[in-house]
């Protein structure tokens, strides 16, 4: 590879860029072709979006169903890679609703919006400083409404703040909490803590480090809880497993999780895996939602899972979970990404409490999906229905001999490509 190819890149079209990266990669002109697919999102909208556009990179979109929360009904878009997550969750959603679905709640958009401020000769003195003036600084800065919210009923909503001791000397951390009605907020958060700056310096001495929100958005908290009667949870099992065991065998899974970090981070990454997907399809910042929930999970007790289960007095298991999610319906990618809206307009959601409320459940429903699975059958077989039909396409299976393949591999037990390959020839044969 020639980095000085590489220079002055960004001065240069998507196609150029695409030419220069091909000869440097040595891409196959079929490579280079599929590099040229851009599909919804056209390639000058994603040269809008990022820098260095050379191409872009498209998920699979699926509908996840069967979504019942707070009474109304919810189709769910899911943008992910990875195969049985979405019928895992359409699946899990399905059995909570003998039970009536999920109830689901979710905050005000509140974010945290923190403020460094180092060499104040008196740190305690100048936090009690802006906490004595802190009703007269909303004021002025909602009345100012330097990110144009106050109009929506958000703006500067309260002042919090700590001194804490670093190996660099004192500092005052200043959060500012923001209520940023349907956008994220990043945009918003920061705009006010360049405003409020020079005012909190005024009080403090000292010079100001960073401004920037926190994604730890403990004060916008998603909640949901769904009841899985013990007699779905049979029948999802197709009786191989008495309810009441699945529920224990549930239990069991769960309480791993609460024990051991190891097992509560792949618990964790799994309740991720429908959460991210739906907040992918909706263009809004999944590494965003990954660092609240993961720093959620760790906030004030040790590393813990972001669901709970117990069993209520029938007998059935009920499951819980609560972690923040700073959504936004405006701005960012919802706006530049043109199915982001479509993907809002197919969930049919109002504002982003209802969006979070929804993405709650989702994260909900991929969990218990996964531990029911892992609990009795073990997770193998559903992963690997789907990845049988790929490992069928791979061998050159098309059309109905993808499904054959499929079944006769899965039959087989040997889900690999040599198996297909040879099973594929078979089905042939047999066809002529
Ligand atoms: C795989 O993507 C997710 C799981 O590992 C989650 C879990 O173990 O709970 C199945």
């Amino acid at each position: 590879m020639d980095a000085s190819a590489f220079e002055g890149y960004y001065k240069k079209t998507p196609a150029e860029r695409l030419e220069i990266l091909s000869k440097q990669a040595q891409l196959t002109d079929a490579e280079k072709s599929n590099l040229q697919k851009s599909g919804a999102l056209e390639i000058d909208a994603a040269n809008r979006m990022i820098e260095n556009v050379y191409g872009v990179y498209p998920l699979p979109l699926g509908l996840a169903n069967n979504f019942l929360i707070n009474g109304k009904e919810y189709v769910v878009p899911f943008a992910v890679e990875e195969p049985s997550v979405v019928a895992a969750a359409s699946n899990a959603a399905k059995l909570a609703r003998p039970a009536g679905g999920f109830t689901a709640s979710a905050d005000p958009s509140v974010m945290i919006g923190q403020l460094q401020i180092l060499g104040s000769k008196e740190p305690e003195k100048g936090l009690k400083a802006i906490l004595g003036k802190k009703k007269e600084l909303i004021e002025e800065i909602n009345k100012l409404d330097p990110s144009s919210i106050v109009k929506f009923g958000g703006g500067l909503k309260d002042i919090e703040g700590r001194v804490a001791e670093s190996s660099r000397g004192k500092m005052i951390i200043m959060h500012a909490l923001v209520d940023c009605r349907d956008s994220m907020g990043a945009n918003s958060v920061n705009t006010i803590l360049e405003a409020l700056t020079p005012k909190i310096l005024e009080l403090t001495g000292g010079e100001h480090r960073l401004r920037i929100i926190s994604n730890l958005a403990v004060h916008r908290l998603a909640r949901a809880k769904a009841v899985w009667k013990k007699e779905a949870l049979e029948e999802s099992t197709k009786g191989e497993f008495k309810g009441s065991e699945v529920v224990e065998r549930i239990l069991d899974a769960y309480e791993f999780a609460v024990v051991d970090q190891f097992r509560c981070s792949t618990h964790n990454k799994g309740i991720m895996n429908g959460i991210d997907a739906v907040v992918i399809a909706c263009g809004n910042d999944w590494r965003a939602i990954e660092a609240g929930a993961h720093s959620y999970a760790a906030y004030k007790h040790p590393y813990a899972p972001l669901t709970k289960y117990s069993k209520n007095k029938d007998g059935d298991l009920v499951g819980e979970i609560e972690l923040p999610l700073a959504l936004g319906m405006i701005g960012g990618a919802v706006r530049s990404h043109p199915l982001a809206p479509i993907s809002l307009k197919i969930l049919g959601v109002k504002n982003t409490q209802e969006l979070s409320q929804v993405i709650a459940c989702v994260g909900l429903a991929q969990n218990l999906a996964a531990l029911r699975a892992l609990a009795t059958t073990g997770i193998s077989a559903g992963h690997m229905k789907l990845h049988g039909r790929n490992i069928a396409v791979m061998v050159g299976a098309a059309g109905d001999e993808i499904d054959e393949v499929a079944k006769l591999i899965s039959q087989d037990k040997k889900v690999n490509a040599d198996n297909a390959k040879m099973r594929l020839e078979e089905l042939r044969k047999k066809k002529k």
